[in-house]
């Protein structure tokens, strides 16, 4: 009896440290541990671009094409303009021309600002030339309301003529935009005053010169090859008074003002006066025909001088002197003087600094094609002069 109690104790005893064991063991639930380290941020996407504002077709593209004639009005005339009735702008095609003769190739070298020595057009912009239309004059289709008029460019124009200085010409506003186009191109450069008698070997073909369209040397006495003379170099009202579209895009009259941008009627040849008075400037339409006489009588006389006096070098058609040089070419100049094949290849005569200079100075004024109304005293003094510099 007394040892089955002892067991039974022993069992009640185990039980109880076993009991007080398991109890030990589950205490009340600790505390929550700290919270782990944030992981590293992900990366954020990119933000996506917003799209365009759409424009409001009533709002913006009526500011222009609308019930009003303004449009057709300027196409119709621009139609009678060499600008895109000529067909000059073929040339739009080769990188040297396009910047002046097609659409694309000026706006181009605007915004590439090409310098004075590389007037190039880009590659990209030589395929399907076009003629010189709203676009390359007005900014049409860039911000899609009125300030689309502003013209692509007005900013002083650095002259191609002379590559080797800066020869900057500012004719100011929109006299900019016409003479970044109507001014002679590269020529090779002659020493005229200080080596009058060294050998110029430039003059290789018809072709050497100016170039056309040297209207903006001429308007503002820059870039001839001035000799010093009796006369002195001064520049007419014109310059600063008057600008190129004030008196070739004066109130359109017959086809003649507004953008056809001829001051001389197509049809009769008259002059538009309405540009030459409608400022002010001249007090009547029969004292502008008179000056124009009276500075025509003179210049034309000094341009026969001077060409007589280049006789020898120059190509003359008709009895006219064309500015060319008298070199043959096949196509354009079968009849040549010299280097002509059909004609015993007789070579061209030596030309010195000096002559060259006179033959660029000729070229410059026969086509400024104004004779002598874009700069009068200018252009008398250089024609002057230059005639008394040569023998
Ligand atoms: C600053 C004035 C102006 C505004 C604003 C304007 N246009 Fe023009 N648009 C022109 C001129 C200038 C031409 C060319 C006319 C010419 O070559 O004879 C033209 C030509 C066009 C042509 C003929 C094709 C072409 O490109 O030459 C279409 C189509 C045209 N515009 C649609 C529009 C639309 C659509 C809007 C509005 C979203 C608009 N235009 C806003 C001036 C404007
Ligand atoms: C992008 C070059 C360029 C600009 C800018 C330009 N012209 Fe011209 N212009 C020409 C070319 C090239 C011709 C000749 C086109 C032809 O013969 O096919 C010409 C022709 C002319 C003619 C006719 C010439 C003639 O022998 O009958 C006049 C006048 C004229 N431009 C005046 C202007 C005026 C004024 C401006 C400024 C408002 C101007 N041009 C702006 C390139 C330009
Ligand atoms: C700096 C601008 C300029 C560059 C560059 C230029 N031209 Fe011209 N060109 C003119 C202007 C301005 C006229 C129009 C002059 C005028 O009518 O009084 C013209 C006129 C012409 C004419 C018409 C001449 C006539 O009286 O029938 C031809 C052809 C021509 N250019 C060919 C070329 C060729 C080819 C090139 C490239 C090798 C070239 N031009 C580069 C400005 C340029
Ligand atoms: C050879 C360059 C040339 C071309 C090409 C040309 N314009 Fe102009 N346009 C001008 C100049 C320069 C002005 C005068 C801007 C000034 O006086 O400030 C002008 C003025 C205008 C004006 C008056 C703008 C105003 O603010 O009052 C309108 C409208 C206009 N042109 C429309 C056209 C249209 C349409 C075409 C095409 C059919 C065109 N132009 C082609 C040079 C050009
Ligand atoms: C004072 C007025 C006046 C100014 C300023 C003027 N021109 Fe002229 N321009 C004329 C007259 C007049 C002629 C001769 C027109 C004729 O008899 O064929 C002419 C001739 C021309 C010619 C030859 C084509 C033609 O119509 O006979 C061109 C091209 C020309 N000018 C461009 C310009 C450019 C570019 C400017 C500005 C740099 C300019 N002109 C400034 C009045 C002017």
């Amino acid at each position: 009896m007394k040892k089955l109690m002892v067991v039974q104790s022993i069992g009640a005893i185990m039980l109880f440290i076993i009991m007080g064991f398991f109890a030990a063991c589950e205490g009340p639930a600790g505390a929550p541990g700290a919270d782990g380290k944030d992981g590293k941020d992900g990366t954020n996407g990119t933000n996506g671009t917003n799209g365009t504002n759409g424009t409001n077709a009533s709002e913006s593209c009526r500011q222009c094409h609308n019930a009003t004639s303004i449009l057709v009005a300027k196409s119709l005339q621009l139609n009678h303009s060499l600008h895109v009735k000529g067909e000059a702008w073929l040339e739009g095609t080769r990188n040297s021309c396009a910047p002046c003769h097609s659409s694309q190739g000026f706006l181009d070298v605007i915004k590439t600002s090409a310098p004075k020595n590389k007037y190039l057009a880009s590659a990209s912009t030589l395929t399907d030339p076009t003629p010189l239309g709203c676009r390359a004059c007005h900014k049409i289709h860039t911000a899609f309301d009125s300030t689309d008029f502003n013209l692509t460019t007005v900013a002083a124009v650095d002259m191609m003529i002379d590559t080797t200085k800066a020869l900057v010409l500012d004719l100011g506003g929109s006299s900019n935009l016409c003479l970044k186009c109507h001014q002679p191109r590269i020529i090779k450069q002659m020493d005229f005053v200080n080596a009058p008698t060294t050998a110029y070997t430039a003059i290789t073909s018809y072709r050497w010169g100016t170039h056309y369209g040297t209207q903006g040397a001429m308007v503002g006495g820059k870039g001839a090859f001035e000799f010093a003379g009796t006369e002195t170099y001064s520049n007419s009202i014109h310059k600063t008074g008057a600008s190129c579209v004030k008196c070739h895009s004066g109130p359109a009259s017959g086809i003649s003002g507004g953008h056809t941008f001829s001051v001389v009627n197509e049809e009769t040849g008259a002059l538009n006066t309405l540009g030459c008075t409608v400022s002010g400037c001249h007090s009547s339409s029969a004292t502008v025909n008179t000056m124009v006489t009276t500075v025509r009588t003179d210049i034309d006389a000094l341009i026969i001088a001077l060409g007589d006096k280049l006789a020898t070098y120059l190509e003359k058609t008709d009895g006219k002197y064309t500015g060319y040089v008298d070199i043959y070419d096949a196509s354009a100049n079968p009849d040549a003087a010299y280097r002509n094949p059909n004609n015993g290849n007789v070579s061209f005569p030596a030309v010195n600094n000096k002559t060259a200079a006179a033959i660029a100075n000729f070229q410059l004024v026969v086509r400024d094609k104004s004779r002598g109304v874009h700069n009068y005293p200018y252009i008398k003094a250089l024609l002057t002069n230059t005639i008394a510099a040569l023998p």
